[in-house]
């Protein structure tokens, strides 16, 4: 039989790979940007409107503390003690929040069928 996308959750060990790829791949290093569209204030600091707002996604991607080996490839990174897979906070390479990669659902499904192909 062949596999297909449901049988992810019985390959961990691939799925760590996938996400590993994925996370020092860093394709999308600042996202999109952003501008406020009115005056905020976020975690102490004013941003006033129509600031031009640069996220930064490599920093959490490759994150000290966030990580098992955070600077080198290493599925481990996405594995469990009992090899089960995980998938810390920090792995956001679509970005987080209300503007989101829409087309998340999409890239995982063809990442999956692209590893096989
Ligand atoms: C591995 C592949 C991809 C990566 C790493 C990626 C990453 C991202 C990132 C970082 C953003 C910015 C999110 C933000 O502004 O906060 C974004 C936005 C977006 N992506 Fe992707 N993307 C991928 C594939 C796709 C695909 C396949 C589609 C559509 C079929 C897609 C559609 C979109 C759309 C429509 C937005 C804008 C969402 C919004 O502003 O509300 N992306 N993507």
């Amino acid at each position: 039989d062949q596999v297909s996308f449901e049988d992810r959750h019985q390959m961990p060990y691939v799925q760590a790979v996938i996400h590993e790829v994925q996370r020092v791949a860093d394709t999308a290093p600042l996202s999109l940007f952003h501008c406020t569209t009115k005056d905020t204030e976020l975690m102490g600091y004013s941003i006033p409107r129509g600031t031009v707002i640069i996220p930064n996604l490599s920093s959490v991607l490759f994150e000290e503390g966030q990580w098992k080996s955070p600077h080198v490839f290493d599925p481990e990174n996405f594995l469990n003690e009992k090899q089960e897979f995980v998938k810390p906070e920090a792995f956001m390479p679509f970005s987080t929040g209300q503007r989101m990669c829409l087309g998340e659902g999409l890239a995982r499904m063809e990442y999956i069928y692209c590893s096989w192909s």
